[in-house]
């Protein structure tokens, strides 16, 4: 059963339904320039991040593991082991060789040696290329390439495919989720099937930073919008992805232990949800 502890910090830890555990607040690296990808990761690392989600669509997946693995060499005391980095396939193929050779192309772009949760990035391509695809991230599990596998942007209908059809079941399913857009549907048909939801653009991309609701909550709990939005995700037991590129705001964005959301609070943003797509959504596609 895939748990969330009830302590948010960079260090917390959430277990995976497949036995392993991966960083409870993690950093988005997506609509970063392969410098401030670099240069992030660096800053977010001495912060304390220890989760990265990166992706073969954001084309910094060298920078992000350039950054990760000259942090490794030079600070003693962290161990690849601490590290957890995922990236994503861009599409999904009915070629499981094309599937196959894209996933090793990753692994060796970041330089880590192997990757530790790799997502396919969204159910587009139909189900064959989706189950073809799957096969191929199940056999870079067993061949030691990744550690952990899910998938993205998955609707109901989606998920119910590959746990139908999959060998090695998928532990996450990354998700476009906050109070705008809380995806509830989805949510609890992960949740059915053990499956840990990461939260997607948590921040709701900077675009309700100014939401009568998300002002006076911050008001009352004394902190940001931002700390507001994580800790939503947070007591939902999603793991958050804030994207930043600026170290004040990777520490802001984080440093969310010192409230905690009443049930009552955490309805009232459920009842902003509006539907708000920021980027895409693939999730009803055929
Ligand atoms: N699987 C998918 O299809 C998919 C799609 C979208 C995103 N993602 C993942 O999820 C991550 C997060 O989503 P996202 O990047 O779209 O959006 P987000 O994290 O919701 O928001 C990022 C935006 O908020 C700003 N921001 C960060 N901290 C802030 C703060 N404390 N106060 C005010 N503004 C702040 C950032 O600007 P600065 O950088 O200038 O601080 C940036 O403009 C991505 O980076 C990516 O890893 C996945």
């Amino acid at each position: 059963m895939a748990s969330v502890s009830t302590k948010y910090t960079l260090a917390s830890r959430v277990k995976l339904a497949d036995g392993r555990t991966m960083p409870q607040i993690q950093l988005g690296l997506y609509m970063m320039s392969r410098t401030e990808a670099q240069k992030s990761v660096s800053a977010a690392l001495a912060v304390g991040y220890r989760g990265f989600d990166c992706a073969q669509m954001y084309h910094n997946e060298r920078e992000a593991g350039t950054a990760l693995r000259e942090s490794l060499a030079s600070s003693a005391g962290l161990t690849r082991e601490d590290i957890f980095y995922t990236s994503k396939l861009a599409q999904n193929r009915a070629s499981y060789d094309a599937v196959r050779a894209s996933i090793s192309k990753s692994v060796s772009d970041c330089g880590l040696g192997y990757i530790d949760l790799f997502l396919l990035h969204s159910p587009y391509g139909g189900k064959q290329a989706r189950l073809t695809s799957w096969r191929a991230v199940e056999d870079a599990i067993d061949a030691g390439e990744i550690r952990s596998g899910g998938v993205s942007n998955y609707g109901v209908a989606h998920i119910e495919e590959l746990v139908a059809a999959a060998r090695i079941q998928p532990v996450v399913n990354q998700i476009e989720s906050h109070p705008f857009n809380t995806r509830t549907d989805i949510r609890d048909c992960c949740k059915m099937h053990n499956i840990l939801i990461e939260a997607y653009a948590p921040l709701v991309r900077g675009m309700r930073m100014q939401d009568a609701t998300v002002l006076s909550l911050s008001k009352k709990y004394s902190c940001s919008p931002a700390q507001l939005l994580v800790r939503w995700s947070l007591q939902h037991g999603m793991v958050p992805l804030p994207k930043s590129v600026r170290k004040d705001r990777m520490i802001e964005n984080a440093d969310v232990n010192g409230f905690e959301l009443t049930t009552e609070d955490m309805s009232k943003l459920d009842s902003l949800d509006e539907h708000l797509v920021t980027d895409w959504d693939p999730t009803d596609t055929e």
